[in-house]
């Protein structure tokens, strides 16, 4: 089975629990979490980018630990939501461990089959819940591991000597390591607040 097909079975099973009179509110709500999760991407990448050209890969290393962690504070402020980023094998355990729709959502991800070439651009999920604890939308989009990632999360030979003594100072139980291009490292993850 293609990974479009799979992205597209998640929307559509996620989609079931729409109540008829809100879809379209719900919709809206969806298309802005998609541009949210885009413009964390963007930014984070054009900031990782050009700090490792202008100070190096150790010094990049903050901008994983401060700036990311920052951006998705102020997405949060600015939409309301609580926008995270979230893996199965987090190297910050007090904000990269998943919940358990999150952590199912990425085993889910993980097991879709990638290669190289044939990873969408954009895998993602979405789940509306109404239950006796309220109403919420929840999204989440892959991050797959690019070659830019690899030297901060892939393999012992991938990752230079200065990466690896800074990452072993300030992460003594570092889980996010060993990937190999084109696995997902982990997921954007966003979510309204039960009303
Ligand atoms: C310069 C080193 C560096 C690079 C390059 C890098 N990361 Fe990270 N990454 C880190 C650090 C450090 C953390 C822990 C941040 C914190 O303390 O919250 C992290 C955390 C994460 C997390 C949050 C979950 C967790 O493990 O705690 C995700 C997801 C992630 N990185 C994905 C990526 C992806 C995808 C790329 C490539 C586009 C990438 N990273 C590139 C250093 C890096």
């Amino acid at each position: 089975m293609s990974i479009i097909k799979v992205v597209l079975i998640f929307l559509l099973t996620s989609f079931e629990t729409v109540h008829a009179g809100n879809s379209d509110a719900n919709e809206a709500i969806i298309v802005e979490m998609q541009s949210v999760a885009s413009t964390f991407v963007k930014s984070l990448g054009k900031t990782l980018k050009a700090t490792i050209k202008s100070e190096g890969l150790a010094a990049a290393i903050h901008v994983c630990e401060t700036v990311a962690p920052t951006l998705a504070n102020q997405l949060s402020r600015e939409t309301g939501w609580r926008v995270s980023r979230v893996s199965l094998k987090f190297r910050n355990p007090l904000i990269g461990m998943p919940d358990a729709w999150e952590k199912e959502q990425l085993i889910n991800f993980s097991n879709a089959p990638l290669s190289n070439n044939t990873q969408p651009d954009v895998m993602e999920v979405t789940s509306i819940e109404d239950n006796s604890e309220g109403h919420s939308i929840r999204y989440m989009r892959a991050l797959p591991t690019k070659a830019l990632c690899l030297t901060c999360h892939g393999k012992s030979t991938d990752i230079p000597n200065e990466v690896s003594s800074a990452l072993e100072q300030f992460y003594p139980n570092d889980k996010a390591t060993g990937y190999s291009l084109g696995q997902i490292r982990g997921a954007i993850s966003i979510q309204t607040n039960r009303d």
